[in-house]
């Protein structure tokens, strides 16, 4: 009998695969056997991410493409080649987006003060950057009768947190776009495709390491008010959402569409009480 867990030759495009998440999530695949497609805007970077999975994975396989996931005919470019060397997709892992620093409001600033182009730009990277390569990729893998898309929500989107007024409405929007594309892919696939989202709590990245960690590597102010309203009392390890991301992907998550999966500590489900 075939392992519910068994990834190996599945077909996964990971975007943003020069990330500390999605980065570290498309090696993991790559070491389960998986097929993937690293996609990001620079092939350089993206040739350096896939060669350090190969130092622990030598037989990794891996297909490093450029594409900015705002950019359709680039999109449309990478499932050409996908298919040209594999074949097809059965999966689509939307690990590219972030926070942008004019789209967050500072403690000594308010709502009024909002840079509204940055707003827009998380808006279109986050939400945007999801739909897009939804769209680009889902007949392919509707035509292949496989296919599970994993989006990455965020801590802010269930509820306000301050400073990170676009990214919140932009994860939030990423969450219902998940649901909403679960119930229709549902509809259409008869069950073939699923639609989930990961709800990571807090990770230490390139992004958010200056906001949470002084230079000397001590919490700042902010750093501590999330480590304390974290049950587990520390920021996770990127590792700890593969487990969560291979769930998703492979068939052991069958019957499961339109959920959102927290990966957090406890972060969401604390009162801070
Ligand atoms: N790190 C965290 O604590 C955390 C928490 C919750 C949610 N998330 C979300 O998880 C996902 C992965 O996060 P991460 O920490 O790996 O972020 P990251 O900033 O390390 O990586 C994001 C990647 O996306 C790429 N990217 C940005 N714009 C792009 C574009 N237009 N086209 C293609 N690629 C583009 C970047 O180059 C980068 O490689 C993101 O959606 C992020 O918002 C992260």
């Amino acid at each position: 009998m075939p392992s519910l867990f068994d990834i190996k030759d599945r077909v996964y495009i990971v975007t943003g695969a020069t990330g500390a998440l999605a980065g570290s999530a498309a090696a993991y695949l790559a070491a389960q056997g998986a097929k993937v497609v690293w996609l990001g805007r620079s092939l350089e970077k993206l040739e350096a991410a896939v060669a350090r999975a190969r130092q622990t994975t030598p037989d990794a396989q891996c297909l490093p493409l450029a594409a900015n996931v705002l950019d359709r005919p680039a999109l449309e470019r990478v499932r050409d080649a996908v298919l040209e060397k594999w074949g097809r997709v059965d999966g689509l892992l939307n690990g590219a987006g972030g926070n942008m620093p004019g789209a967050t409001i500072t403690p000594d600033k308010n709502f009024t003060d909002l840079d509204f182009d940055a707003f827009r730009q998380v808006i279109d990277l986050n939400l945007n950057g999801t739909v897009l390569p939804s769209l680009v990729f889902l007949p392919t893998m509707l035509a292949g009768g496989r296919g599970s898309i994993v989006n990455y929500s965020s801590a802010s989107a269930p509820q306000a947190i301050s400073r990170v007024v676009g990214y919140s409405a932009a994860k939030s929007g990423v969450e219902n776009f998940t649901r909403w594309l679960a119930a229709d892919m549902a509809r259409v696939s008869g069950g073939k495709i699923r639609v989930n989202a990961l709800m990571p709590g807090f990770f230490l990245g390139e992004q958010n390491r200056r906001l949470l960690t002084n230079e000397d590597g001590s919490l700042t102010a902010r750093g501590k008010l999330i480590v304390q309203n974290t049950p587990f009392g520390r920021f996770g390890e990127a590792a700890e959402l593969h487990g969560a991301v291979h769930y998703l992907l492979a068939d052991a998550s069958n019957f499961v569409t339109g959920t959102v999966l927290a990966v957090d500590g406890g972060f969401t489900t604390f009162s801070g009480v």
